[in-house]
């Protein structure tokens, strides 16, 4: 009897071959500065597919960014943006929309003893010029959320030879996807850390669990698709690739390792088996998953108390970095998905690598 071609050679297939990666393993990558040059640097270096998060950054910094991974990674690396960069038009939330979303939050600015921020200046860049900085430095890979980009930047993209891979956390955001051409697809189950980045629906209309959503993509598209959500151990990458996966996308393990940009009481959370994750708009207007925290339940009234994003994240940054400096846990969002509690601690990202492919090789040659 024949097996399964993934078990005669599990690490080879369309979605590796397309990245041209030695394992089918790749590092989520985490916006807001929590990537970095060395965890991109040590998994790509393993033979994953090291990422770093660049939706916080200017034209600039992403020129930068990108001559950096170059000089550190002697083979392929991603960049990442978010394609939808506001709720609503900056235009739109004037300054009687900035006050009340202060005021509903001064309790918690009275609370952390600090003066609410002043409203900042406009972003300046949109999704369109920072992906133009970005085909202009030419990384291996571009992986976006939040939306499927113009025509121009994805015919941009493969002019230039670089992969372009969407997310989607419902099956109907994959068939936009895979219409659009792009080259492979993450599919996101509600497992996953960080946010939800639903956009043909609002996130509360687009959770679907990992189990589920795989399957009814890969039954959907054409383009490889990348299992994300809940991945953690050697024994859940060979479930995602029974489901038709090609790759998978892990977050959370990574971000627990020596070499993400966390703080030292974000990785002492996800190190200490924490079971309890919430998915919230509460810290930055958008839905997101970490560990449960007072701050989730207390302004969750209704979602007409939280400003849209990123508002909502410009208001509550300065009162949870307060938090953290003053040791309080209560009011902190320690991103996390569902499988934290099997991150084992302690590890080095390369490492990691190694031990998800030791896994795998000895469940699959069972
Ligand atoms: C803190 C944090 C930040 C994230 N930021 C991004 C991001 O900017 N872009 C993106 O495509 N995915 C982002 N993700 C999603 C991860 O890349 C990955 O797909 C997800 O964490 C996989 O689920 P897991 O955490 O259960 O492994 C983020 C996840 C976390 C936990």
């Amino acid at each position: 009897m024949s097996l399964p071609t993934h078990r005669r050679d599990w690490k080879r297939t369309r979605a590796t071959e397309l990245l041209g990666l030695a394992h089918p393993i790749i590092q989520g990558p985490f916006g807001s500065g929590l990537s970095s040059l060395d965890l991109a640097a040590a998994v790509s270096g393993a033979g994953g597919l090291g990422s770093f998060g660049a939706q916080h950054l200017g034209p600039q910094q992403i020129a930068q960014l990108v001559a950096d991974l170059h000089a550190r990674i002697d083979g392929v690396f991603n960049v990442n943006l978010w394609v939808s960069t506001h709720d609503v038009p900056e235009d739109d939330f004037d300054d009687a929309a900035w006050s009340a979303a202060v005021a509903r939050l001064q309790p918690l600015y009275d609370e952390v003893g600090i003066e609410p921020p002043a409203r900042p200046q406009p972003a300046a860049y949109t999704f369109d010029v920072l992906a133009d900085a970005l085909i202009d430095a030419g990384p291996p890979v571009f992986s976006f959320v939040y939306g499927v980009p113009d025509p121009e930047i994805l015919e941009r993209c493969r002019a230039a030879g670089i992969v372009t891979v969407g997310t989607a956390i419902t099956v109907e955001e994959a068939v936009a996807l895979d219409e659009a051409g792009v080259d492979a697809i993450v599919a996101s189950g509600f497992e996953a850390g960080g946010h939800r980045v639903a956009f043909l629906r609002e996130a509360e209309d687009s959770l679907t669990g990992t189990m589920s959503l795989v399957p009814a993509v890969v039954a959907e598209v054409e383009a490889p698709v990348i299992a994300a959500g809940g991945i953690v151990t050697g024994r859940q990458v060979v479930a995602a690739l029974t489901l038709g996966a090609e790759a998978v996308q892990i977050g959370t393990a990574f971000l627990a390792t020596a070499q993400s940009g966390i703080t030292a009481e974000h990785r002492a959370a996800l190190s200490s088996g924490a079971r309890r994750t919430r998915l919230t708009r509460v810290l930055s207007g958008r839905l997101a998953r970490g560990l449960a925290a007072d701050v989730m339940y207390d302004i969750e009234t209704g979602d007409e108390r939280i400003a849209p994003y990123p508002y909502q994240g410009w208001l509550m940054k300065p009162i949870v970095a307060a938090a953290a400096a003053q040791g309080r846990r209560d009011l902190v969002a320690f991103w996390a998905g569902q499988s934290a509690p099997l991150v084992r601690p302690g590890r080095d990202a390369a490492e990691l690598v190694a031990t998800l492919v030791q896994e795998a090789d000895e469940l699959l040659a069972k």
